[in-house]
């Protein structure tokens, strides 16, 4: 019997890597820190199936969603190192990596609606910013969209004195660090994934996201009160490791292109109402109260942190805020 295994497994040596290499698919391994149920998770499953679909199996691609294999400064080095191949981190978190310029997009009412995003991001400060990825040993391959960012706490916040004292969980992005300081408050830069127990234990008082992530990751639970502000947003780049994606043959590539221009077309088209769905599950629940932003307020908020403009100019680029400005100009949703 064992030298029966034994000889079966000599074969299987010898028959094996001809067999595999006929067939073994190229594999994509995507990792994102956000649940499935977001515009994200459903933009990555979105390419997987149009992927595996346009290459014929060729190319096969493993979704991990929710951090379960990398957490959000984690899975940028797994991304340079080659130990997955494709992300969409937020704009923010590119930060850290020394491409501040996309530290841009925190800027608060820097975008005054969707359609702004859109010129800016299909426009040639999108394109130039896509570009500086380049460097850092990935590429740049598309902007997917999340939505406009709420502010949450165990107290509403209605002006920016309710903030004082507050400690924000942030994510690592100096203009969102600035952003919290200006309004009195403490924040403090943190892993998406943890961000749930931080508020549940107290470890941090509140925090900014989406509906879609606020829902999702039960925030809504732990939080009493959320904040209609719509004072930012969070959108996606997603990225590959430079040399896989230059080593693909030119075919697979071309598919790949495809498959990811069609699945940013659905999760860009999808997110707004996906948000717009999540606020309304978490008003329903009735385990937060939705506190809607009176003009009067937003204005004092936004007065509050509009010296941020001129302190973040050197980190972000004067240039870089300028034309972002100038692009979203105009346009109306
Ligand atoms: C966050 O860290 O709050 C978000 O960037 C998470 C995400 O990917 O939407």
């Amino acid at each position: 019997m064992r030298k029966w295994l034994f000889a079966a497994a000599a074969a299987a040596i010898f028959i094996a890597p001809a067999a595999v290499s006929a067939q073994a698919p190229i594999v994509i391994k995507f990792s994102h820190v956000v649940a499935p149920n977001t515009p994200k998770g459903k933009g990555a499953d979105k390419f997987k199936e149009l992927a595996e679909k346009y290459t014929n199996g060729k190319v096969k691609v493993e979704v991990y969603p929710n951090s379960t294999l990398y957490k959000d400064k984690e899975e940028l080095e797994a991304l340079q190192l080659g130990a997955v191949q494709m992300l969409a981190p937020s704009n923010s978190k590119f930060g850290p990596m020394g491409v501040k310029e996309f530290e841009v997009f925190d800027l608060p009412y820097i975008l005054p609606n969707k359609a702004a995003l859109r010129k800016v991001t299909g426009g040639p400060l999108g394109k130039r910013l896509l570009g500086l990825l380049d460097s850092k040993g990935m590429i740049g391959l598309a902007y997917w969209d999340n939505g406009f960012k709420q502010m949450s706490a165990n107290k509403p916040l209605h002006v920016p004195a309710d903030y004082k004292g507050l400690k924000f969980r942030i994510q690592s992005s100096k203009v969102l660090e600035a952003q919290f300081r200006l309004l009195g408050a403490i924040p403090q830069s943190m892993a998406f994934s943890e961000v749930y127990q931080a508020l549940q234990t107290g470890v941090v008082d509140g925090q900014e996201n989406t509906w879609s992530n606020i829902y999702t990751q039960k925030m809504f639970e732990v939080q009493k009160y959320i904040m209609e502000t719509n004072h930012g947003y969070i959108g996606y780049v997603v990225v590959v490791n430079k040399k896989f994606w230059e080593d693909l043959p030119a075919d697979i590539r071309g598919q790949l292109e495809k498959a990811m221009q069609e699945a940013t077309a659905y999760g860009n088209d999808i997110a707004e109402k996906e948000n717009i769905e999540a606020m309304e599950a978490i008003k329903k629940s009735g385990r937060s109260t939705i506190v809607v932003a009176t003009d009067a307020e937003n204005a004092a908020m936004r007065k509050a942190v509009e010296p941020i403009y001129d302190d973040m100019a050197k980190r972000v680029g004067k240039a870089t805020i300028d034309e972002f400005v100038k692009e979203a100009a105009g346009a109306t949703n």
